[in-house]
């Protein structure tokens, strides 16, 4: 396929004018100025049209402007845009009977309504403390759970994150998030990775760090996102789930980016067989929306009134959008995302087979991840081939984005079709042969 030439004119002026304005400090992966999309597609302002493998970073669930979604958001603007939390108004209260619903524990659940992931983490960092009485938490190296002063503390993908923003929350430590592709922790006899990382947490962090009594709570990403499209082994939720219960502390899981049907399930943490007492959602739950919310066991939102809140809670169109996406997820995109998820595992397994420069295909659903790496023996990540892959496929009219060190996340629309998951993984191996010829 001929390459695009990009960025095109229109798209090369709007970005000397974003440059001029806008913050620096937003990383950007390529530079792709939007026009509109439609489904899995979308065309720049110069009239290019790409296949999208990132959704908006896991957002654009129901893929771009579905039309339920669309005209959700049309009625309910034209009813009331904002009336604020200090009222009621029923689609934020059919959004939490819904989120009740599907949390993935059986105790009853209320939600709090944030404006974006980092609000819902935060959230929870709070709601912890508050109704544990206790100040310490326990978070994962390579997670990201957001960019405000307490997410931020628990996000430790990349040192720039931190660098210039100390002091940061007090009483966070950090434990190796279980990869098993590149373990860091020794196993002992009998033991999976998880269950590896899990002792650790109590040998070396609850023995000689902080005393559990101090522990509010541990807070982890059911698949690790940004960290690389990482899955634990299945030892390890069982075996953190256990060690919280001995010790009275919150398992929160963080699925601002694996839940609202990503993996084929509601949730991500439904594939490990455990029960989290705290969840945080956000992405994908309202299609791009900005919403997002900290989903807690009853026993745990215990909070009392005035104690916490915000003025775009529950935003009545955010409500909406949210609705009409947890409408289309249940009833096609879910299995859509199961089915499609394991057609593309499959294809990658085969274009695995015919490049030795990745390492791996991991993937549950439609959050997948491919991990390249220079050596399959000393698993080096191979970062510049990586960082080629994803401009080449822009050039040929892909969207894709990289995480961890050297991963290529596939994350589209729940949406996305077989034929153009096939249409896609061409141009991502078109990309790579390149790629794998012009970096050594
Ligand atoms: C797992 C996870 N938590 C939290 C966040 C932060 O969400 P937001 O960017 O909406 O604040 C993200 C964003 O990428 C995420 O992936």
């Amino acid at each position: 396929m001929a390459n695009l030439n990009l960025p095109g004119p229109k798209a090369r002026a709007m970005i000397e004018r974003d440059h001029k304005v806008i913050s620096p400090s937003y990383p950007r992966s390529y530079p792709f100025v939007m026009d509109h999309g439609k489904g899995s597609e979308v065309w720049d302002v110069d009239g290019n049209r790409f296949l999208d493998f990132m959704g908006g970073i896991a957002v654009v669930s129901t893929g771009y402007s579905h039309p339920k979604v669309v005209k959700a958001i049309q009625e309910q603007a034209e009813k009331f845009i904002h009336i604020s939390s200090d009222f009621y108004h029923e689609n934020w209260i059919k959004l939490a009977e819904k989120l009740d619903e599907i949390a993935p524990f059986k105790e009853d659940a209320l939600s709090f309504m944030t404006n974006s992931g980092t609000e819902a983490v935060e959230t929870a960092i709070k709601l912890a403390r508050y109704h544990t009485k206790r100040t310490n938490f326990i978070g994962f190296t390579g997670a990201f759970h957001g960019r405000t002063m307490g997410a931020v503390t628990f996000t430790a993908s990349k040192a720039k994150y931190h660098g210039g923003f100390y002091p940061l929350m007090n009483g966070v430590t950090h434990a190796p998030f279980p990869n098993p592709y590149r373990p860091v922790l020794e196993r002992r006899k009998g033991e999976d990775y998880g269950e590896a990382t899990v002792r650790y947490i109590e040998e070396e962090i609850l023995g000689q760090i902080m005393p559990p009594k101090d522990v509010a709570g541990i807070l982890v990403e059911s698949i690790q996102g940004e960290g690389g499209y990482l899955i634990p082994p299945e030892g390890f939720f069982p075996a953190l789930r256990k060690l919280c219960d001995k010790h009275g502390i919150l398992l929160i899981v963080d699925e601002v980016q694996s839940g609202m049907g990503r993996t084929g399930k509601w949730w991500a943490i439904e594939h490990f067989g455990v029960e989290p007492d705290m969840l945080t959602s956000a992405k994908g739950i309202a299609s791009g929306m900005p919403l997002g919310a900290c989903i807690a066991r009853k026993s745990v939102m215990d909070w009392e009134v005035g104690t916490h809140g915000n003025t775009y809670g529950g935003n009545p169109i955010s409500c909406a959008a949210s609705l009409a996406t947890i409408d289309l997820i249940e009833k096609e995109y879910l299995a859509n995302a199961a089915e499609v998820g394991t057609y593309a595992m499959d294809a990658l397994e085969e274009i695995k087979a015919r490049h030795p420069s990745i390492g791996e295909v991991r993937g549950k659903g439609l959050m997948i991840g491919v991990e390249f790496v220079k050596d399959h023996e000393t698993k080096e990540p191979a970062k510049e081939l990586t960082d080629r892959v994803v401009d080449l496929g822009f050039e040929r009219g892909l969207l894709m984005l990289s995480c961890g060190k050297s991963v290529i996340r596939i994350a589209p629309p729940l949406s996305m079709t077989k034929s153009e998951m096939d249409e896609g993984l061409k141009l991502f191996e078109e990309a790579l042969t390149v790629a794998e010829k012009e970096v050594k």
